[in-house]
């Protein structure tokens, strides 16, 4: 199909989007309809709430997307959704929503997986995807992948246990300062010393790709009773630095290690300060370049699943209206090793 226009719908988390874009990368029209402040008060997200809320706003996000594009449904080419990985309850709605369009209007069908729309992020618009390492750290997910190209992927290595958002959010909530905790944390760790608490690197020389961030959590919370709210700052900083230090020295290795000449970086805690400067510069004294999402595309959104759907529908796919929601990561996304 030459040039398609997509509509996307993404309902894997908080964020109720939908977006049209017109092949590689004319972004005509995005509506996101954050969930933040409703989940802020547990926290963290709750998936039954972020379900209804997703039922509650999907129907105004796609009216609003069509409207910005000045197009109406039935010149869509292509109705996409992100079916997993994500929350059963919340992926439902955006799949159900995307299947039905299809359906009624007898338009394909783009199943979209959500790692795939925040790993091709930064390379958004673009109809070529080069070769390259990509970071994903987002609030679910800390991964590595070796990109060859566009749908070309080899997992090189993932987070055993919390995401690096996830850890950020956690901290936070420990220190009783608000979710979403990562912009939080970077705030305050601004005017806070990086060097006078020393937080574990958990699988920093593990010499693998895999990583660990629970273990920095809870040496947050063993440190907590012996520190006062005039500690925070500092408590902020080496928390930060800690985590900055080990997906830094990760991804070069990475990077290093498939000689690729350029690391993709995505997902929310892409928007970090010190994780920008600090990569950027370890890569480029190694003649790396990095590449960082564009920040509206760094925590979650509909275009970055009509950018992968539009690149696959350009190349002839479709997916059959029977896919079924997927909530775990799984390992469909990527090559076997
Ligand atoms: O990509 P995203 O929407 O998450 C998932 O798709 O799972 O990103 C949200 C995550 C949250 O955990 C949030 O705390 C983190 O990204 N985040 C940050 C920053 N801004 C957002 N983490 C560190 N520093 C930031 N400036
Ligand atoms: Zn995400």
């Amino acid at each position: 199909m030459s040039d398609p226009l997509v509509l996307a719908i993404e309902t894997s988390c908080d964020e109720t989007a939908a977006a049209v874009l017109r092949f590689p990368g004319d972004l005509r029209g995005q509506v996101i309809a954050s969930q933040a402040a409703v989940h802020a008060a547990y926290g963290g997200v709750v998936p039954e709430v972020a379900s209804r809320n997703h039922l509650a706003h999907v129907r105004e996000v796609v009216e609003g997307a069509l409207k910005q594009a000045g197009v109406s449904l039935d010149e869509i080419d292509v109705f996409a959704a992100t079916t997993g990985p994500g929350l059963a309850s919340a992926l439902l709605v955006g799949s159900a929503a995307a299947k039905g369009f299809a359906l009624a209007l007898d338009k394909p069908f783009l199943a979209v997986n959500h790692i795939e729309g925040h790993l091709l992020s930064p390379f958004f618009g673009r109809a070529e995807i080069p070769p390259s390492v990509g970071l994903v750290v987002s609030g679910g997910h800390t991964l590595l992948v070796d990109i060859e190209g566009a749908g070309n992927y080899r997992l090189l290595g993932r987070t055993l246990d919390d995401a690096a958002g996830e850890a950020f959010d956690k901290v936070a909530k420990l220190l009783g300062m608000g979710y979403p905790g990562g912009p939080l944390i970077e705030a305050e760790a601004a005017s806070g010393n990086r060097t006078r608490f020393e937080f574990p690197r958990s699988m920093k020389c593990s010499g693998d790709f895999q990583f660990s961030f629970s273990g920095l959590k809870t040496s947050v919370r063993y440190l907590l009773p012996k520190t006062s709210e005039a500690d925070r700052a500092d408590l902020c900083a080496g928390f930060q630095e800690a985590v900055v230090d080990v997906l830094v020295h990760k991804a070069v290795q990475a990077a290093k290690e498939c000689r690729r000449k350029l690391i993709a970086v995505s997902g929310g805690v892409g928007l970090n300060a010190r994780l920008r400067e600090r990569l950027t510069h370890a890569a480029e004294s190694q003649g790396i370049a990095v590449l960082f999402a564009p920040n509206a595309l760094c925590t979650d959104n509909a275009a970055m699943i009509a950018y992968v759907a539009a690149l696959r529908a350009a190349r002839g796919e479709r997916s059959s209206l029977e896919a079924d929601i997927f909530p775990s990561l799984g390992t469909s996304l990527f090559a076997a090793a």
